[in-house]
């Protein structure tokens, strides 16, 4: 039997696909490539190149292999984009994740981890945040990612299945030894943003925005380490197999750092100087987003070892200094 990772070529899913495979995990790897990597693949995964938005493709999938749980990172992620190009979020997030469901009551598979968002909260007054929270996206990629989860939450009334939905805070940093690490065209993410700038990719590092409500004026954002991340994961997959019932839960670090202070972070890392140019705040940003990951510690019994934001942007730096093309040879 094996755990189906949709979603597995890319940065965060490639991360699970290692850390299941490191676990004894057999692992079978769905992935359009469209922002993926084939090289980011793990060799002993099984792999399948198609959309899950195809359901004869998704159907034969599913009949070549046994799969016993599936984790969902198949989904368009940016902020920015989601507010010019809407539907494209619609489409890939909401709707591939119907035909995901569709398949999973077709062929009897009852469990589901998938990737949530901080962004379902919003702005929100009171830090940090927890999964009681109201949620009130402020941009369509938080949206489609709260859209998803009430379509898991109807499917487990309608058929029985049982999901943990993980909502993310800000993920950065990479696997150790440097093998696999963040490699999107175009980038946007500020801490592989910042890390380019220092390469000299890029003339220098945009500031959207130093008029917020915060300690500097910039935004201030919670990050967490991908290996941390993926570590609850698997816990929450294991939770669903002891018979977890379907949940919430917040994954970051507890702690807020502003854009300003990312950037004075990568300079002593990197020991580079990295040029700053200040810009226009970009729609659909809050100010701040800051987690409380009480929940997961308690429930899944998560414990993340990589909370340094030094550690973080360390790891994430060796992977771009050995990798400054990315994937790309
Ligand atoms: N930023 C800049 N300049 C850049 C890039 C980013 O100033 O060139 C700022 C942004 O305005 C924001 C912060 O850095 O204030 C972090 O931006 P990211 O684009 O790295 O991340 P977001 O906070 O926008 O979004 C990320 C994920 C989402 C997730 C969200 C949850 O991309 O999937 O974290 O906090 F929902």
């Amino acid at each position: 039997m094996s755990i189906l990772v949709l979603g597995g070529a890319g940065y965060i899913g490639s991360h699970a696909v290692y850390q299941l495979i490191d676990q004894g995990y057999e692992v079978v790897v769905i992935d359009n490539l469209q922002t993926g990597h084939r090289d980011a693949l793990h060799p002993k995964a099984h792999f399948y190149e198609g959309d899950i938005r195809n359901r004869e493709f998704m159907r034969s999938v599913f009949q070549k292999e046994k799969i016993k749980g599936i984790i969902h990172f198949a989904a368009n992620s940016l902020v920015g984009e989601s507010m010019v190009e809407p539907l494209k979020y619609y489409d890939n997030n909401v709707f591939g994740t119907q035909v995901v469901l569709e398949i999973m009551q077709e062929f009897g598979v009852k469990h589901i981890v998938f990737s949530s968002t901080a962004a379902v909260y919003g702005e929100q007054r009171v830090m940090p945040i927890t999964e009681s929270a109201e949620t009130k996206p402020t941009n369509t990629y938080g949206e489609t990612k709260l859209a998803m989860e009430k379509m898991m939450a109807w499917c487990e009334k309608g058929f029985g299945i049982h999901f943990v939905a993980l909502r993310y805070f800000n993920v950065a940093g990479a696997r150790g030894e440097g093998v696999i690490g963040e490699d999107h065209d175009p980038e946007t993410h500020l801490i592989p943003v910042v890390l380019e700038a220092a390469l000299g990719k890029r003339p220098a590092i945009i500031v959207f925005g130093e008029d917020y409500d915060t300690v500097d004026g910039t935004c201030v954002r919670d990050y967490i380490h991908v290996e941390d991340l993926i570590e609850a994961h698997i816990l929450a997959l294991k939770y669903l197999q002891n018979g977890g019932e379907s949940n919430y839960f917040n994954l970051g670090s507890s702690q807020g750092f502003s854009v300003k202070e990312i950037i004075e972070t990568a300079k002593a890392v990197t020991q580079l100087d990295i040029p700053v140019q200040m810009g226009e705040r970009r729609a659909g940003d809050p100010s701040t987003l800051i987690a409380s990951s009480d929940k997961a510690k308690q429930v899944l019994g998560w414990n993340p070892s990589r909370t340094s934001i030094e550690q973080i942007i360390t790891d994430a730096w060796n992977w771009h200094k050995h990798h400054p093309n990315g994937y790309q040879k």
